[in-house]
């Protein structure tokens, strides 16, 4: 029987219906989404990839509640998103640690702002920071961290609490190839484990074949979904093999031929 979750198996819990974003900045509009309509269902793994400026960031940010939508709706579990969502954990793409606290304490924070107990938080804590390979570095302060180093803080921090969504902005862009393969495979690990709903943008097709049960193709701007494409490789999945699937060439592809007209699309000339 497969595992993987499916529109037929779980209702949608995240949805944007005919959403359009405008930025208005010193007197100038710019689009960067327009008629964006999606549908993700509860405990789906769906990865994003789309040019860069294209509007991947901002979607995650209106699911999070940071930014609403100039047209249209985002619904999370069937109510519009009004202000803050804090059933999502947010890794987001630049990593916002608190500078005056330790790595462990960044990390403990979201389970002290709960009410979890001491002994529990602690025990969390330290398995955290040794899954994302920071064990030795609880008591080190943000700034003495390496940019992959501090990405994995973020990345814990959100781990730490399992959400029932989490949101990933390029949570592995700034790592090497080894430590990407280790933690894309405690990611599966723990979604497996949770069942989370999970929103994951990345550049990276490979990484949304192997992580992935579904990749949508964002265009240049204004954006929109340019392709969504279920991805049938079986699960448990080894991420490390998942490339040698005739399902991976074939999707891999098949998103590329998408992609890469609107890449060179977004490069200005
Ligand atoms: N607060 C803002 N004010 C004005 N423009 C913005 C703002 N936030 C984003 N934009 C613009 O909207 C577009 C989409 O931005 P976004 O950060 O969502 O892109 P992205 O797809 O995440 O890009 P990347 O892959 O480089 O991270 C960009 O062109 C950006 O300049
Ligand atoms: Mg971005």
């Amino acid at each position: 029987m497969s595992d993987r979750p499916g529109p037929d198996r779980f209702p949608a819990l995240i949805e944007f219906t005919d959403v359009a974003m405008t930025f208005r900045d010193a007197g100038r509009s710019f689009r960067a989404i327009d008629g964006l309509s999606l549908t993700i269902p509860r405990g789906q793994f769906c990865c994003v990839v789309g040019p860069s400026g294209c509007g991947k960031s901002t979607l995650l940010n209106m699911v999070a509640g940071l930014l609403e939508p100039t047209r249209g709706q985002v619904r999370y579990d069937g109510k519009p998103v009004a202000g803050a969502n804090t059933r999502v954990g947010y890794v987001t793409q630049k990593d916002n640690l608190l500078p005056w606290r330790t790595v462990r304490a960044n990390v403990r924070l979201p389970l002290e702002l709960r009410g979890v107990g001491k002994a529990e938080t602690d025990r969390r804590t330290d398995e955290v920071l040794d899954m994302v390979g920071l064990s030795g570095f609880g008591d080190a302060y943000p700034r003495q961290l390496s940019g992959g180093m501090r990405k994995r803080v973020t990345l814990a921090r959100t781990l730490v609490y399992e959400p029932e969504v989490i949101l990933a902005d390029e949570p592995f862009g700034a790592l090497d190839s080894q430590l990407r393969t280790v933690l894309q495979g405690e990611l599966l690990g723990l979604r497996a484990r949770t069942e989370a709903t999970v929103l994951f943008i990345t550049h990276d097709l490979g990484e949304a074949i192997a992580l992935g049960d579904r990749v949508l193709v964002m265009s240049a701007r204004p954006s929109r979904v340019l392709l969504d494409e279920p991805v049938t490789l079986p699960r448990p999945r080894d991420v490390r093999t998942a490339r040698f699937d005739p399902e991976y060439a074939r999707l891999h592809e098949t998103l590329w031929a998408a992609l890469s007209p609107e890449v060179e699309t977004g490069v200005p000339a």
